[in-house]
């Protein structure tokens, strides 16, 4: 009888978190045509990320490659999620849940104590996702989504700052498989267009 060879492990993710970049909206726009009937432009985009003091916006990469990214507009005590999308290839993999994570955190450590998002009333996939982080259903915003003539559900998540909701985020952070590498912060960080040291490395997406 044949001896059986032992099949190798698959490679453990690696998934980098990293502020966005001009450098990196060439692939967030190619996933953002992917992901939303109507998507942001890039004027948009570049608008967003000049709002240095009231926005963290971040992307998701493995192996150089931008696989998901999402933006967040601290106001005070409430941050608002603005975006998260992940490429359609990469879903359910965690990357979702990964960048969701971050943003919470980010927003607690600026002094947020509360978050808010506005959600697709039929994008069932992301309410999930977001029930999961504890948001609640708070009202609809009728035809918010004019394009699309869909309504909003605005959703919050309380107390993000409080040592129950942390062993949340660390209880949901147990389940997803793989490593996750915070670079940098999106906080404080070296300009509109700064290189970390790791951006050296593997492929450049732009
Ligand atoms: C919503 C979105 C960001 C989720 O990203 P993702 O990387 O697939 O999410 P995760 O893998 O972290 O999913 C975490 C959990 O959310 C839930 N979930 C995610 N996608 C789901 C789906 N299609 N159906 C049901 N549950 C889903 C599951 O509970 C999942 O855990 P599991 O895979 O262990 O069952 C992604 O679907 C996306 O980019 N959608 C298009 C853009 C969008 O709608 N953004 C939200 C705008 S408000």
């Amino acid at each position: 009888m044949a001896a059986r060879i032992p099949r190798p492990a698959p490679p453990a993710l690696v998934v980098h978190l990293m502020p966005m970049r001009r450098r990196h909206l060439r692939a967030v726009m190619r996933i953002e045509s992917q992901v939303y009937p109507r998507p942001w432009s890039l004027a948009l985009f570049m608008s967003e990320l000049a709002l240095r003091t009231t926005r963290a916006y971040t992307v998701a990469r493995v192996d150089g490659a931008v696989i998901g990214y999402s933006g967040l507009m601290l106001a005070g005590d409430d941050a608002h999620v603005t975006t998260i999308a992940v490429d359609p290839a990469w879903h359910r993999r965690g990357i979702g849940s990964r960048l969701l994570l971050n943003m919470v955190r980010t927003a607690a450590a600026r002094g947020a104590g509360h978050l808010t998002l506005e959600v697709r009333v039929g994008n069932e996939a992301a309410q999930v996702l977001y029930r999961r982080f504890g948001f609640y259903p708070a009202g609809v915003r009728k035809n918010y989504y004019a394009e699309t003539n869909e309504d909003a559900l605005v959703m919050w998540v309380d107390d993000i700052a409080t040592p129950v909701y942390r062993e949340r985020l660390a209880e949901i952070e147990a389940t997803i498989s793989g490593t996750t590498v915070v670079v940098g912060s999106a906080e404080g960080d070296g300009g509109p267009d700064s290189r970390e040291p790791e951006d050296n490395q593997g492929r450049e997406d732009a």
